[in-house]
C-alpha cells in the first residue's frame, strides 16, 4: 500500500529542507509526496530559483496567501490549506522548520486527526519575542512524530512534557542539501562579477552579511547602529549584502542608503538564489548573519560565523561549530570579528548526523511508522 505524505513549504528555509525528503520518498515505493507552497514567500527570487536549482517539481498546489500581519497570514493560510487537506486527503502532513506556514498548516491537520510530522523539531531559543519561537513550540506540542537534528531539542521536547518515544534524532536536512548541492554552487566570481576584483573574490577576501531578523531591521536606531559598524568593518574587508525584501523596505523608509551608495565596499545585491548564496558562502572569510539557517550551513562548511543575536535556537553551532552570538552590541561585534581576522576564528567540528542522510532516515522511520499504523 502507498501511503501519501503531504509536504507543506511556504517561505524560503523550508525549500532546502523539504527537497530532500521529497527525493528521498520518490525512491520508496511505500510512499509517494505531494508538494504545497502556502505562497508566504512569492517573489520571484525568493521562490522560484529555488525549486529550480533545488530539482524539485514545482508544487502541485499554490495557495498564494502572500504577506500581512502575523494572524492575517496565519489565519490566511489556514483558511486555503483546510479545503487542501480535505481534497488530497493524505495520509500525513509534514511541515518543516518554524514559519508562520509550518504552524498554520500542523494546527489545521491536527484539528482533523491527519497526523502531523515536524521536521527540525525541538529548537529552542527560550526567546518568546521571536515569532519563530512560538511557532515551534505550537508546532511541537501537536505533532505526531518529530525529527531532531542535535542533541539539545531531544532535552527541550521531554521538558515541555513531549513524549520522547515519538522523537527521533534524525540529523539535519538542510546539510543533506548542502553537501548535495556544493558541487554546483555558483562561483562567487560570477555572482560579484562587475562589484569586486576576481582576485579578491579568490582569495576569500570578502565578509557575506545577511539581515532579516524583525528585532534587527524593524527598529530604526538598531538598523542603523548595525549598519554604521558593518561599514566601519568594510574598510577592513568589503562586505556583500544580499539584502531581504523586509530589510530592503526598512533601509528605505529610514533613509539608510546613503551607508551603501557612497561606500564601494559595501556590496548591496538582491535576494540570491540557493547555488548562490551557497557560492558565497563557502568562499566567505566570514559571515555575518541573523539567519538560523546560515548559522548552520556555515558550521557545515567550516567557515566563521558571527551572529547578530542575543541566543540561537541552534546551539551546537555554539559548542561544537564555528558560531559565536554578538547580539546588537556593536563594539562587541568589532572586537569579535578583529579576533576572527587575527586568528581565523573558531575551528569548528560538524555534528553529529550532518552527515547528508538525514532524509533518509526520516523516511525509513516515516514508511515504517505508516505501515505500522495501517496494522493496528
Ligand atoms: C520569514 C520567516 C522567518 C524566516 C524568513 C526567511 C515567519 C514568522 N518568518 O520571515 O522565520 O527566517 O522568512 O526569509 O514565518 N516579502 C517580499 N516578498 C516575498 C516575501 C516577503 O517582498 O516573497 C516582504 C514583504 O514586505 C513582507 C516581508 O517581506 O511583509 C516579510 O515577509 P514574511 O514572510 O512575513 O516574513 P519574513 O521576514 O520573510
Amino acid at each position: 500500500m502507498v501511503h501519501t505524505v503531504l509536504c507543506v513549504v511556504g517561505a524560503r528555509p523550508n525549500f532546502m529542507k523539504v527537497a530532500p525528503i521529497i527525493k528521498a520518498i520518490k525512491a520508496t515505493d511505500t510512499l509517494q509526496a505531494k508538494l504545497i507552497h502556502t505562497g508566504q514567500h512569492y517573489d520571484q527570487k525568493m521562490k522560484h530559483t529555488f525549486f529550480d536549482q533545488l530539482g524539485i517539481v514545482e508544487p502541485d498546489i499554490d495557495l498564494e496567501v502572500g504577506s500581512g500581519s502575523h494572524a492575517q497570514q496565519t489565519a490566511e493560510i489556514m483558511k486555503r490549506f483546510e479545503p487542501v487537506l480535505d481534497e488530497e486527503n493524505p495520509d500525513v502532513i509534514l511541515v518543516v522548520g518554524d514559519v508562520n506556514s509550518t504552524i498554520a498548516c500542523a494546527l489545521v491537520a491536527a484539528k482533523k486527526g491527519v497526523p502531523v510530522i515536524h521536521v527540525e523539531a525541538g529548537l529552542r531559543s527560550y526567546d518568546r519575542e521571536m515569532p519563530e519561537e512560538i511557532n515551534r513550540v505550537l508546532t511541537d506540542q501537536i505533532s505526531d512524530l518529530l525529527f531532531t537534528t542535535e542533541s539539545h531539542a531531544q532535552n527541550n521536547l521531554a521538558r515541555e512534557g513531549i513524549d520522547t518515544g515519538r522523537v527521533y534524532f534524525v540529523g539535519n536536512v538542510m546539510i543533506d542539501t548542502l553537501l548535495g548541492q556544493l558541487e554546483k554552487a555558483v562561483s562567487p566570481r560570477q555572482t560579484l562579477k562587475g562589484h569586486m576584483d576576481d582576485k579578491q573574490i579568490e582569495e576569500g577576501n570578502y565578509a557575506l552579511l545577511t539581515l532579516h531578523r524583525p528585532s534587527n531591521v524593524d527598529d530604526e536606531k538598531i538598523l542603523k547602529k548595525l549598519l554604521q559598524a558593518l561599514t566601519d568593518i568594510s574598510r577592513t574587508i568589503p562586505i556583500v549584502f544580499p539584502v531581504h525584501p523586509r530589510t530592503a523596505s526598512f533601509i528605505e523608509r529610514y533613509d539608510l542608503d546613503a551607508l551603501f551608495s557612497a561606500n564601494e565596499n559595501f556590496i548591496r545585491l538582491e535576494p540570491q538564489g540557493y547555488l548562490e548564496m551557497l557560492g558565497l558562502m563557502s568562499k566567505a572569510r566570514i559571515v555575518f548573519t541573523d539567519s538560523g539557517g546560515i548559522q548552520e550551513e556555515t558550521t557545515a562548511l567550516g567557515v566563521p560565523c558571527i551572529t547578530i543575536r542575543e541566543n540561537t535556537e541552534r546551539p551546537i553551532t555554539l559548542t561544537e561549530g564555528t558560531n559565536t552570538l554578538v547580539g546588537t552590541d556593536t563594539e562587541k561585534l568589532r572586537a569579535v570579528f578583529d579576533e576572527t581576522i587575527a586568528t581565523g576564528g573558531k575551528a569548528g567540528k560538524v555534528p553529529e548526523k550532518w552527515d547528508g542522510a538525514a532524509a533518509e532516515r526520516i523516511v525509513s522511520i516515516i514508511s515504517d511508522w505508516l505501515a505500522a499504523r495501517a496494522r493496528a
